[in-house]
């Protein structure tokens, strides 16, 4: 790495949720997986004692950018070349207010998380450069600690108002298992994925970014105060549908709300029908999802939706369920599959695609994987 040998290297995985999105910052649960993707960040204090900045080196980039760690460094423009500092500031800033000094260092990243790709490469980079920092500087905090550090790194220098679920399940995933997150209490219960006998996670990227997806998250979470403001409650997800129903919301907020409540119902079902193996159900759940975030919370988009189509063409064929997965606008689909059948299913996501927008699609299966780990010290 920059600057000889590592003392420390961190390693924190990217995600997909199988069930539960646009809930975790409304009082939801959600259900992802860590996926088999991951960022990882050497980091060693700079050998030079008059060193006067701190080397940062993207593998994926090419590129070092020097930058005074030992001050407080402010957010970058999003717009700007220097923006994806703001995920490795953004972290250390959060340590640097425990009261920890912030030596100059020299830090090499390498990711196999696609960026921007709706599968939380920013949580990866955030909770991998956190877990490394606090164990290089013998500061270390609790996994939930550490969880909302990278939470409102993500707040204050990215920008984005996310909720806890991207960071939660990097930092707490357990291989084989799915994250049942609960968001109001932030607690979190392992359930068991179906052995790869019985089904696998096939992720397909539309690799599309819709522009619109950073104002519009924001502005899909004011909605969602709103509806609860209208309903009396603190969170959205404490209403009922018979609340919403009696309230008479204007549109688009009462489906917003509708949005929220059908699925944090879904993600409880979802969670009973993986540990008792009905995959079927489970799939029926997933479509169902699908089709609300495309309709009530309009998350959705023409790329999504083709993945999704296409997929109901495979029920019975070894296919459970497709949704999109996260914030939406472009990012990933995800499918619950037979193993045997997912070569032939992602061939026919890609060939949909081709036809529809003249170019593959592109999909990889995962096992749900662990969190994060420090690997070397
Ligand atoms: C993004 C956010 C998450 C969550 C999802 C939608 O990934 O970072 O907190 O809100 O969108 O479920």
């Amino acid at each position: 790495m920059i600057g000889g040998e590592p003392d420390v290297i961190a390693i924190a995985p990217g995600r997909v949720n199988l069930i539960g999105d646009h809930v975790d910052y409304a009082g939801g649960q959600v259900l992802p997986i860590a996926i088999e993707r991951s960022t990882a960040v050497a980091i060693a204090p700079t050998q030079d004692p008059d060193a006067n900045v701190s080397r940062i080196y993207a593998i994926e980039f090419d590129q070092t950018t020097e930058v005074d760690l030992t001050h407080p460094v402010p957010p970058r423009p999003h717009d700007s070349s220097s923006a994806f500092l703001n995920y490795i500031c953004g972290p250390i800033e959060q340590i640097r207010a425990t009261g920890v000094e912030i030596p100059q260092l020299d830090m090499t990243i390498a990711s196999s998380v696609p960026m921007g790709g709706g599968l939380s490469s920013s949580a990866a980079l955030e909770v991998s450069v956190l877990l490394g920092m606090r164990t290089l500087l013998a500061c270390p905090v609790a996994p939930l600690e550490l969880t909302l550090e990278a939470q409102r790194a993500e707040h204050t220098y990215a920008g984005t108002p996310c909720g806890i679920m991207d960071m939660y399940v990097s930092v707490a995933a357990r291989a084989g298992h799915a994250c049942l997150i609960d968001c109001v209490s932030n607690t979190l219960r392992q359930i068991s994925m179906p052995s790869e006998q019985k089904a696998i996670v096939l992720v397909t990227d539309t690799a599309t970014r819709h522009a619109l997806s950073d104002g519009a998250y924001a502005d899909r979470r004011k909605e969602c105060e709103e509806a609860a403001r209208s309903l009396g409650v603190n969170l959205l997800g404490e209403a009922t549908i018979a609340q919403v129903q009696q309230a008479s919301l204007p549109d688009p907020i009462a489906r917003r709300a509708r949005h929220v409540i059908e699925e944090i119902q879904r993600v409880s079902e979802f969670a009973r029908t993986l540990e008792e193996s009905d995959l079927e159900m489970a799939g029926s759940l997933m479509f169902e999802s699908h089709e609300s975030l495309r309709t009530q919370f309009e998350v959705s988009c023409s790329e999504l939706d083709l993945l999704v189509e296409t997929a109901m063409k495979f029920r019975g064929q070894g296919l459970y369920g497709c949704r999109m997965t996260g914030g939406g606008f472009g990012g990933c689909t995800v499918t619950l599959c037979t193993k045997e059948s997912a070569p032939m299913i992602a061939e026919g996501y890609s060939s949909a695609f081709v036809e529809a927008f003249g170019r593959p699609a592109v999909s990889f299966t995962t096992r749900a994987a662990d969190g994060a780990i420090v690997v070397s010290r």
